[in-house]
């Protein structure tokens, strides 16, 4: 799970790096609460862009150290050209969005020949379960708080899944909200969790073949598979000029119009989720779901190009089709109520890459069953340990 042993030599290193560096790391207490943030650090942010690769970036959550990439070459040119900005070598492995097994093989062919390598894996790390427990969890709370109005309640969350670590944000509300659900999703096209399927999609960053380590697949209750179409056809609705006019004739404000092109295409498919939960447990106007949006348009415009050279221009009629059938004619289809049996068959899976393929330990595999409560109960306390580490790490450095 996650080591907190300390390799003294390998820590003076990295003081010593950081300190030339000028890298400070935020604690899980600052980033849940940004109101911590030292006011140096404050001032010193409002003078670096969101993208700048800079250190102080690490308090907006980004990377600042050599690394390599490796993704599918099918994911978009956009996606491609930033991580080329920020990463030392970036890495393109064949196939599409849900090849995944072929990065794995290319992380143990660089683990294997190069002695300068340390993989993370997201996939199996826990650092991006604790994260997203601790972080993603308490900005969901606190969204809630803020949004709930009296006599509301707190219904449960949809999450497309990647790494699975988002998924973990439920995790948490489930704490607080013990009868809340958590719905997992994953593109119709790659129907591996409702149908131990298989398959090419064009939902990037969710959905790949197999299910990740660090999914706490026995504390989830629904799997929703999207149909990638809904939300190629909802970016295009939710960007193009046609769309926008549309969205606009329907009463749609203009200022949230202008904030569609926050959603990205796996956030259009969160948000799908959270229109099929609804309709499937009949929910009402007091029940409040919650979803993220994982990225935003930024990384997509080749898409809406590549679709209008296929599709032609997009056109009002268009946009009124892809409302009427990509948002109000969402249905309860391709989705499943887990029973016990149906969350054993998908945890089961994890077998076949974890254990067979990744030298991930069977007892470890049926801890994650068995003991799940002191399994995955025991990794939320961790942040308060690493804080502590990296508190005494800053003032090493001695940059704060
Ligand atoms: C664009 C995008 N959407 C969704 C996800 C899925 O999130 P998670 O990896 O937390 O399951 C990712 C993450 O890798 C992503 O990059």
């Amino acid at each position: 799970m996650i080591d907190l042993t300390m390799n003294e030599e390998q820590l003076k290193r990295t003081v010593e790096r950081a300190r030339e560096r000028n890298i400070i790391i935020p604690t899980f207490e600052q980033m849940k609460d940004p109101e911590k943030i030292p006011a140096k650090i404050k001032e010193r942010l409002k003078k670096v862009g969101l993208w700048d690769v800079d250190p102080v970036n690490l308090f907006r959550i980004t990377l600042a150290c050599e690394s390599i990439a490796i993704l599918p070459e099918g994911m978009s040119r956009e996606r491609f050209d930033w991580l080329r900005t920020v990463a030392g070598e970036v890495i393109a492995t064949p196939g599409s969005e849900s090849n995944v097994k072929e990065i794995f093989d290319k992380t143990w062919e660089l683990k294997r020949t190069r002695t300068d390598v340390v993989a993370f894996n997201q996939f199996e790390e826990f650092g991006n379960y604790l994260w997203h427990h601790e972080v993603t969890g308490s900005a969901i709370e606190e969204g809630f708080r803020l949004v709930a109005r009296p006599g509301d309640e707190f219904f449960g969350v949809t999450f497309t899944s990647g790494s699975g670590g988002t998924l973990a944000a439920g995790d948490h509300m489930k704490k607080l909200f013990p009868k809340s659900k958590i719905a997992v999703g994953e593109a119709l096209q790659c129907p591996t969790l409702l149908q131990n399927g298989f398959g090419a999609h064009r939902i990037e960053g969710i959905g790949d073949k197999h299910v990740p380590w660090i999914h706490n697949v026995k504390n989830t209750d629904m799997v929703i598979d999207v149909d990638d179409a809904d939300s190629m056809a909802l970016i295009r609705l939710c960007n193009e000029p046609a769309g926008h006019a549309f969205l606009k004739s329907r009463g749609v404000p203009v200022e949230l119009i202008g904030k569609l092109p926050l959603m990205g295409i796996s956030s259009a498919a969160n948000v799908i989720m959270a229109i099929k939960m609804a309709k499937y447990y009949e929910l009402t106007g007091k029940d409040v779901i919650f979803t993220v949006f994982t990225d935003s348009m930024e990384m997509y415009g080749s898409r809406l190009r590549e679709m209008e050279e296929e599709y032609g221009d997009y056109s009002e009629v268009d946009a009124a089709v892809d409302f009427n059938r990509s948002i109000l004619g969402l249905g309860t289809d391709w989705m499943k109520e887990l029973t016990y049996y149906d969350r054993k068959t998908i945890h089961n899976l994890k077998y076949y890459t974890w254990i067979e393929q990744q030298e991930r330990e069977l007892e470890e595999l049926n801890a994650q069953w068995y003991d799940a409560d002191s399994y995955w109960g025991s990794i939320p306390p961790l942040a308060a340990r690493i804080d502590e580490k990296i508190r005494t790490f800053n003032s090493m450095t001695g940059l704060l």
